[in-house]
């Protein structure tokens, strides 16, 4: 299995740099025109719609948005009457989202925080969703487990990203979104997810993916009763 604290080279000739550094650099120099991004037309608004569509059957409850960015998804779902936590590396991104969320706030709370140290209690959250951020991880696997953690039993995780597992995927997510993103990104194929979400505990694992000009891969997963 490959990490991204291997010396190895990744695919594409891809090397580990520090990439929560990258990330946080990236998103604080992005956020004050990330909404008027194209990405947001081609990608991002897809994904969200898909996700909120996921959880039309699900009972709203308390909902953790790891990478929120700048509120989006957040948005769409305190509409639909989640209580939602949205949780980000960059405080310039939750800058924006605070800016666009005024008027929602008794139903989004935002934090700075590390995915792979969520700042709560075991068992905390209904649900958690986390889109279009995942390949920004180090340590993918790392995050999976944490994101379990916070679940409470029956609880479900939607991690939405690219899916990079065919010709047209790897076209766009291997040099398209690289290039976009300055390089630093790995967007895993499905099987790995799936086997990742297994082997940290969750039940139930199904995936979807949508055949569009960006291809989506969105994996759910429950934590057992
Ligand atoms: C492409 S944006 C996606 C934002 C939003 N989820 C959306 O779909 O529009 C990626 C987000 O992930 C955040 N991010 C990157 N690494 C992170 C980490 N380790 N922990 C939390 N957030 C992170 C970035 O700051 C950025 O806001």
């Amino acid at each position: 299995m490959r990490r991204w604290d291997s010396p190895e080279p990744l695919r594409w000739g891809f090397v580990n740099h520090d990439l929560k550094r990258t990330a946080h650099a990236e998103f604080c120099d992005w956020a004050t025109t990330y909404d008027a991004h194209w990405l947001n037309h081609f990608l991002f608004e897809p994904s969200h719609k898909m996700i909120v569509k996921e959880l039309a059957a699900v009972p709203p409850g308390r909902i953790l948005d790891v990478g929120c960015g700048t509120g989006e998804l957040a948005k769409r779902l305190a509409l639909r009457g989640w209580q939602v936590i949205g949780l980000d590396l960059c405080e310039p991104m939750l800058h924006r989202a605070r800016f666009k969320l005024n008027g929602y706030t008794g139903s989004v709370r935002l934090t700075v925080a590390d995915s792979e140290h969520v700042p709560f209690a075991d068992k905390t959250f209904d649900v958690v969703t986390c889109a279009n951020s995942f390949h920004h991880y180090p340590n993918q696997e790392a995050v999976v487990r944490e994101l379990h953690r916070v679940l409470k039993p029956g609880g479900q995780f939607f991690l939405l990203d690219g899916w990079p597992d065919q010709f047209i995927g790897r076209i766009v997510y291997d040099l398209i979104i690289t290039q976009v993103e300055g390089g630093q990104v790995w967007h895993r194929e499905s099987h790995d997810v799936k086997v990742m979400f297994k082997d940290a505990g969750f039940d139930r694992v199904g995936q979807r993916r949508t055949y569009s000009l960006f291809p989506i891969l969105l994996t759910r997963g429950a934590v057992p009763q």
